[in-house]
């Protein structure tokens, strides 16, 4: 296996006249976590297709594992996981009996299948229900069947077309963890694709944002973050003991260079200012005798993320 195992040049796929991805380039590394985000719409299911060889691109390259896309179609399917964006399963058939035939159509022997999906169903929380036939199942219970179709694969890469769509957060925080010992301990390269940002980026080591089919940001959440930030405010969160704010207080905080704005909302305050000014505000809440409870700088970054790549696009 390459170190890079998806890799995407110029890639482009038209419906018509809709341009649903525009000359997309990016590269995904051995064993990385690549959170796919973007709105509704964005490209985001096209380009999952095309990588799996669903459906053919327009333009530009598209390379899984070394193969070329579409013409090496069949060799990216048998090796790579997927979990599309609508899972499809035998509705008369049980949880197991789907499980145990695509254990059997990817020439897992008898012996061992039996046990491995008895494990899978266990891992996605599906052990009380293993007997029910899937037409019964809820969108989230299908949703983690399909997460257990993925794992009893074992492939070495996966697409995963929004893993956490209808799953309650139990759920949510179960598949996560799933999907991160993937990329841990099977060094398993994940794409999985989102539109909650905020659900998905502690377990994703890249993100790359798509918005009206072209990639707006690409790279760490961390450096998105200062990217983001650059020119913007911060904000400090304050919690004070009970009753101990004064009006002094606050004229005080806001006579400090940079503050802009101090809000108060009961004995919390948070301060918005052009620099880190903590050291200051606790100093002058010592002058004042109040009584400092806690003080953070508001991880704003993400939000500011948020709001630039994805609501203004
Ligand atoms: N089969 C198709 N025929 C025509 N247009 C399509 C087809 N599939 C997708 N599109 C269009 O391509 C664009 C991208 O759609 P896509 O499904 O890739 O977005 P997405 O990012 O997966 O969105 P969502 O978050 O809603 O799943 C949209 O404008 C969509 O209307
Ligand atoms: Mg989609």
């Amino acid at each position: 296996m390459p170190d890079t195992v998806i890799e995407l040049d110029k890639l482009t796929k038209a419906y018509g006249e809709t341009i649903a991805v525009n000359e997309l380039s990016m590269q995904i590394e051995q064993g990385e976590i690549f959170g796919f985000l973007g709105p509704n719409g964005a490209g985001k299911t096209t380009t999952i297709l095309m990588l799996m060889g669903l459906t053919e691109p327009s333009s530009g390259i598209a390379k899984v594992a070394g193969y070329q896309l579409p013409r090496q179609g069949i060799k990216i399917r048998r090796l790579a996981g997927y979990l599309p964006e609508n899972v499809g399963f035998y509705d008369d058939m049980t949880a197991y009996q789907n499980l145990l035939y695509t254990a059997r159509l990817n020439s897992i022997p008898r012996g061992e299948s039996e046990n491995k999906v008895t494990d899978v169903l266990a891992a996605v929380g599906l052990k009380d229900v293993s007997d029910k036939k899937v037409g019964k199942f809820s969108k989230g219970m299908k949703q983690r069947l399909g997460i257990a179709d993925v794992l009893i694969k074992e492939p070495s890469v996966a697409f995963l077309d929004e893993p956490t769509a209808g799953v309650d957060p139990e759920g949510v925080k179960l598949i996560l963890g799933l999907i991160r010992n993937l990329s841990e301990e099977k060094k398993t390269t994940v794409m999985l694709s989102s539109h909650l940002l905020y659900q998905v980026q502690r377990i994703c080591h890249r993100v790359g944002i798509i918005a009206k089919g072209r990639l707006v940001a690409y790279g760490s959440i961390e450096r998105l973050g200062k990217e983001a930030l650059k020119g913007g405010d911060l904000t400090i969160e304050v919690q004070l003991a009970e009753k101990s704010e004064s009006r002094a207080l606050l004229e005080d905080l806001r006579s400090l260079p940079s503050v802009k704005d101090v809000h108060r909302s009961g004995s919390a305050l948070s301060v918005r200012c052009g620099e880190d000014v903590r050291p200051l505000i606790a100093k002058k809440i010592v002058e004042q005798g109040a009584q400092l409870l806690e003080m953070k700088l508001r991880d704003s970054s993400l939000e500011e993320i948020y709001t630039r790549y994805f609501r203004e696009t």
